[in-house]
C-alpha cells in the first residue's frame, strides 16, 4: 500500500513505539489519529508531527472498552473521511510478581489491553476500510508471543501469543475484502514500558531482568516503526508475523498455512 494521503489510526501512541509509528507514518504522508489513554502523551505526539509540517489529531481512547474503540475509528472517519491503517499497539506489561503470584486482576487488565484491545480495534476498523476497498491493520505482539516465552511475565506473553494467532487467523481477509492484518514481533526495545518502575517485583527477579537487558542489544522505537511500514506497503503480507530483534534485519515467519495445517492434522504429512 502506498502510505501517502492515507488515513492512518495508531493506538498507544503517546509513547515509545505507537509514537515514533505515527511519526513515521505521518512522514509518509498519511494524515494519523492519535490514540491513546494518557492524553498528555497522545497530544504531544501530534504536536512533534505538526511540528514538522505533518497531519495529526488526538483521540482519547481506552481499548479495552468497545464504546471507545468504536468512537476512535467513527472520529477518524468524522474528521479525516475515512480509514485505510490501523496500527493496534497499545500494550501493557503486568509489572508484578512473576506467575502465579501476584494480583488477579492485573492479570485481566494485561489480557484485556494487549488482547482484547487488539480484537475490538480491529473488529471496529474492518468495516470502515471495507467502504475505502481495503486496508491494513498492523498489530503490536512480541517475540514473547513466539519463542522462548518470557518467564519473568507469563501472563504478557500469553497476551501477546494471543495477538499472533488473532492475526494469522484473519489472513483470508487479505484475498477475501482486501484487507491484510499483520503483527510485528519486537524483541526489547528503549522504550517508557522498559524504564516503568516494577514495584510489584522481587529483587531476585529485577536482578534476572537486569542481567537479561545488558546480554542483549536493545532496539530503537524506530527500528518497529520501520517494520511496521514494511508491513503495510508489502502488498503480498496477511496473516504474518515479523520479527525484529538484535539488530538482525527484520525476518517475516508465515505461521503454518491452513492447507499446511490441514494435510498435518489429516495425517498426509506422515504417510509421504
Ligand atoms: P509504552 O509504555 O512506551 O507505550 C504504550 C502506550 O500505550 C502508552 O502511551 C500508554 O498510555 C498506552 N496505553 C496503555 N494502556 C492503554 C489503553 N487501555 N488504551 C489506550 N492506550 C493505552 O510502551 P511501548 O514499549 O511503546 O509498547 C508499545 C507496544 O509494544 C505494546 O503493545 C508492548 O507490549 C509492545 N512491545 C514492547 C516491547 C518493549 O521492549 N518495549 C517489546 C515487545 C513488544
Amino acid at each position: 500500500m502506498d502510505i501517502n494521503r492515507k488515513v492512518a489510526l495508531v493506538t498507544g501512541a503517546g509513547s515509545g513505539i505507537g509514537r515514533a509509528t505515527a511519526i513515521r507514518l505521518a512522514r509518509e504522508g498519511a494524515s494519523v489519529v492519535a490514540a491513546d489513554v494518557n492524553e498528555d502523551g497522545g497530544r504531544e505526539t501530534v504536536g512533534m508531527i505538526e511540528g514538522s509540517g505533518g497531519r495529526a489529531t488526538f483521540v482519547r481512547v481506552d481499548v479495552t472498552k468497545v464504546d471507545d474503540a468504536r468512537n476512535m475509528v467513527s472520529f477518524a472517519e468524522e474528521t479525516f473521511d475515512g480509514l485505510d491503517i490501523l496500527h493496534n499497539n497499545a500494550g501493557i506489561g503486568s509489572g508484578q510478581p512473576a506467575y502465579p503470584m501476584g494480583d488477579p486482576e492485573r492479570w485481566q487488565e494485561v489480557l484485556d489491553v494487549n488482547l482484547r484491545g487488539v480484537i475490538l480495534g480491529t473488529q471496529y476498523a474492518i468495516p470502515a476500510m471495507q467502504k475505502r476497498g481495503g486496508g491494513a491493520i498492523v498489530n503490536t505482539a512480541s517475540l514473547a508471543g513466539v519463542a522462548a516465552g518470557y518467564a519473568l511475565d507469563p501472563v504478557y506473553s500469553a497476551s501477546k501469543g494471543g495477538v499472533v494467532m488473532f492475526t494469522a487467523s484473519l489472513a483470508p481477509l487479505g484475498a477475501e475484502i482486501n484487507i491484510r492484518v499483520n503483527c510485528v514481533c519486537p524483541g526489547v526495545v528503549d522504550t517508557p514500558m522498559l524504564r516503568a518502575p516494577r514495584d510489584g517485583r522481587t529483587e531476585e527477579e529485577q536482578r534476572a531482568l537486569e542481567e537479561l537487558l545488558r546480554r542483549i542489544a536493545i532496539l530503537q522505537p524506530e527500528d518497529i516503526a520501520d517494520a511496521v511500514i514494511a508491513l503495510i506497503q508489502d502488498e503480498s503480507a496477511s496473516g504474518q508475523a515479523m520479527w525484529v530483534y538484535n539488530g538482525k534485519p527484520r525476518e517475516l515467519h508465515p505461521l503454518l498455512d491452513a492447507l499446511s495445517m490441514a494435510r498435518l492434522i489429516m495425517g498426509r504429512e506422515a504417510r509421504r
